[in-house]
């Protein structure tokens, strides 16, 4: 028994000195420049709309996936599905009324079949909305990141745009895309917007001012 309690510990020591060595390798990761990297990535992000004429290479298109299912989910249901698209077909018709010379489009898919608690008691409200959101931003995020340009064409809740979109990619009921991101190298440089307002703040109640 004592045996027992003893590699127990062992194992948990070493378990704790594994998600500790992680933990320190992120946190170092993330103090080498005090965040400056990833917050000048988030501020100079900017909608391109303008692409070269150059694939985005499949190395490129894994990472941005990653970063996009590394967003926060509500109860990690992660409800969300992800259509690559290199066809120039398809992108040609996905383009509906605004044409576009992207190279590759990502439909950021909701998954409706993947919205109740795990025990499939109880669905939750429509958080599916908020994850897949999230998840775009990411991908945008991503692909700035990565030298590339994108831009974020809505399609839910405009549920004609749905219908369209979704009529398209052959997409079953359960997956309903919300946003279709053009993704390419940039052929423009627009300067990002300065979006910062304060009256968009309030503190500790709304219209409380900052002290
Ligand atoms: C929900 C949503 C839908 C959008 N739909 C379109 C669109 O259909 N076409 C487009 O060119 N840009 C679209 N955009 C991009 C916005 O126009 C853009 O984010 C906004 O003008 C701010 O510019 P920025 O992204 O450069 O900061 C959309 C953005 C969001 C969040």
């Amino acid at each position: 028994m004592k045996n027992l309690v003893f590699a127990m510990a062992i194992a948990l020591l070493a378990l704790g000195a594994c998600t500790t060595q992680g933990t320190d390798e992120n946190k170092e990761a993330a103090t080498v420049d005090n965040g400056q990297a990833a917050i000048e990535n988030i501020m100079t992000r900017t909608s391109i709309r303008q692409y070269k004429d150059q694939p985005v290479e499949q190395e490129k298109i894994d990472i941005m996936l990653k970063a996009a299912m590394a967003a926060p989910t509500a109860v990690n249901l992660q409800p969300w599905h992800f259509i690559v698209i290199t066809d120039k077909q398809t992108i040609g018709l996905l383009a509906g009324k605004q044409p576009t010379n992207a190279p590759l489009l990502i439909a950021v898919c909701g998954d409706t079949d993947k919205t109740s608690m795990p025990d499939g008691k109880m669905k939750l409200p429509d958080f599916w909305v908020e994850d897949v959101s999230a998840a775009t931003e990411n991908l945008l995020l991503a692909a700035h990141a990565l030298g590339l340009g994108a831009v974020w064409t809505g399609v839910y809740p405009a549920m004609e745009r749905v219908a369209e979109v979704a009529n398209v990619l052959n997409c079953p009921n359960n997956i309903v895309p919300v946003a279709v991101v053009r993704v390419g190298y940039p052929d423009e440089t627009p300067e990002p917007k300065n979006k910062f307002k304060e009256e968009n703040i309030s503190y500790n109640k709304f219209g409380g001012k900052k002290e």
